[in-house]
C-alpha cells in the first residue's frame, strides 16, 4: 500500500526562533504547502523537556504564540494549512506512550542530541528529554505523515521514527500500517552555524545572543551581529575548494546563498578575493531585507494574541479529526477496548 503524501513538521517554543530555524526548515515549509497537504505544529510538550522551558508557564505560552506567529509571518497560510499546538491534540501523547513500549533503550541510547543536551550529568536530565524523539515519532506517525521537512540535526530522530514505525508494523501484524516517513532536508543552509563559532550549530539555547540572528531582531541588531560575526584574516575564497577549513566563511556563504536563493558557487564567484567587511555589509543588508517583513508581520500578529489562539484552536480541531481515527485503529491493534 502506498500512503498518501502528507507533510508534518514542528518547532519547539523554547526562546525565539532564529535564522537557522527559518532557513533550515520554515522556508521549505512555505514552499511545500504548494506541493502537498501539510500540518505544522508548535511542539509545546517538547519544550517542557528543556530546563529553560520548564516551570515558566507564561514564557511557554508567549513562546508558543510567537512560534505560531512566525509560521504565519513567514508565509504558512492557516486558512489552508492547520497550525496548532501539540498539547491540544491528545493523540500525540497517547501514541507516544505506545511508542515508548515499542522503542528499545538501545535505540535511544544512540541519540546524539540527548547526549549533547544532557551534558555531563545524564542522571539529572528528565526522562522526558530522553524519550523526546519517541514523542517526535508520534507527532509524525499519528497522522501517517510521509514527509518531514527539517534541518540536518533532526536526521537521526527521523531514522528512529522509521525504526519505530517498522517495529510497530511488524509486531502488530500490519505491514503497511505506518509509512516510513522521509526527512526532507533541502537548500544550502540545512545546518546554519553559530556566528561566534563555525564549529557549533546556531541554537536557541546558546548562552550568547550574538551567536544567532533571532527572527525578532531589528535591523540594527542584525547588522551588528553580522559585523561582529567571527571570520578569519584571509580574503574571501575564490573557489569551493578554498572554503575547506574555513567554517566561518562557509557558514556566511551558505546563509547568503539561502537568503538570496542563489547557488553557493555563484555567491563565491560574486565575492571572490574581497574582504570580509564588504561581504558582511552585503549579507547584513540582504538579511534585513528578507527578515524585516517577517519580523514586522510577527509583531502585528502578536498584538492580537486572541486571534493567534483562535488559529491554533482551529488548526487543532482539524488535526484531531485526522489523528483520532488513526489512533482508534492503533488502540484496536494493540488490544485496547475502545
Ligand atoms: P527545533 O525546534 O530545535 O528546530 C526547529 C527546526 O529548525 C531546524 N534547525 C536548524 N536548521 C538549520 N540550522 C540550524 N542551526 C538549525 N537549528 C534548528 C531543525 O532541524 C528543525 O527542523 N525535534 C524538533 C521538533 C519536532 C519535530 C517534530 C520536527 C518535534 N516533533 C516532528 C519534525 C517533526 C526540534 O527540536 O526542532
Amino acid at each position: 500500500m502506498t500512503h498518501k503524501p502528507l507533510v508534518l513538521s514542528g518547532m519547539q517554543p523554547t526562546n525565539t526562533l532564529h535564522l537557522g530555524n527559518y532557513l533550515g526548515a520554515l522556508k521549505n515549509w512555505v514552499r511545500m504547502q504548494e506541493e502537498m497537504p501539510c500540518l505544522f505544529c508548535v511542539v509545546d510538550m517538547h519544550a517542557l523537556t528543556q530546563d529553560s522551558g520548564y516551570a515558566l508557564p507564561e514564557a511557554l505560552t508567549r513562546a508558543t504564540r510567537e512560534v505560531a506567529a512566525a509560521y504565519i509571518a513567514a508565509g504558512v497560510d492557516p486558512a489552508h494549512t492547520p497550525i496548532f499546538n501539540q498539547s491540544r491534540v491528545p493523540e500525540h501523547g497517547e501514541l507516544a506512550w505506545i511508542f515508548n513500549c515499542v522503542a528499545r533503550l538501545g535505540w535511544l541510547d544512540r541519540m546524539t542530541q540527548f547526549k549533547e543536551k544532557s551534558g555531563k550529568h545524564k542522571e539529572r536530565a528528565s526522562v522526558g528529554l530522553y524519550t523526546y524523539p519517541v514523542l517526535m515519532a508520534a507527532d509524525i506517525l499519528v497522522y501517517k505523515a510521509t514527509h518531514v521537512p527539517v534541518g540536518e540535526d533532526q536526521k537521526q530522530h527521523l531514522e528512529l521514527a522509521r525504526d519505530i514505525a517498522a517495529k510497530f508494523n511488524n509486531d502488530f501484524g500490519a505491514p503497511d500500517f505506518f509509512p516510513q516517513p522521509e526527512p526532507v532536508i533541502t537548500g544550502t543552509a540545512t545546518r546554519v552555524m553559530s556566528l561566534r563559532d563555525g564549529a557549533k550549530k546556531m541554537s536557541k539555547t546558546d548562552e550568547s545572543d550574538a551567536s544567532r540572528i533571532n527572527l525578532t531582531d531589528d535591523a540594527d541588531a542584525i547588522a551588528g551581529k553580522i559585523k561582529r560575526a567571527k571570520s578569519d584574516s584571509f580574503p574571501l575564497p575564490a573557489s569551493k575548494e578554498d572554503l575547506k577549513d574555513r567554517p566561518e566563511a562557509e557558514n556566511l556563504f551558505n546563509i547568503y546563498a539561502a537568503l538570496a536563493e542563489q547557488d553557493r558557487d555563484s555567491v563565491i564567484a560574486q565575492f571572490a578575493g574581497q574582504q570580509f567587511s564588504g561581504f558582511k555589509t552585503a549579507l547584513a543588508d540582504l538579511t534585513v531585507a528578507k527578515l524585516g517583513p517577517i519580523t514586522a508581520e510577527m509583531r502585528r500578529l502578536l498584538a492580537d494574541p486572541a486571534e493567534i489562539d483562535r488559529i491554533l484552536k482551529n488548526g487543532a480541531d482539524k488535526a484531531r479529526a485526522l489523528a483520532a481515527p488513526i489512533m482508534d485503529e492503533v488502540k484496536k491493534r494493540v488490544g485496547f477496548i475502545v
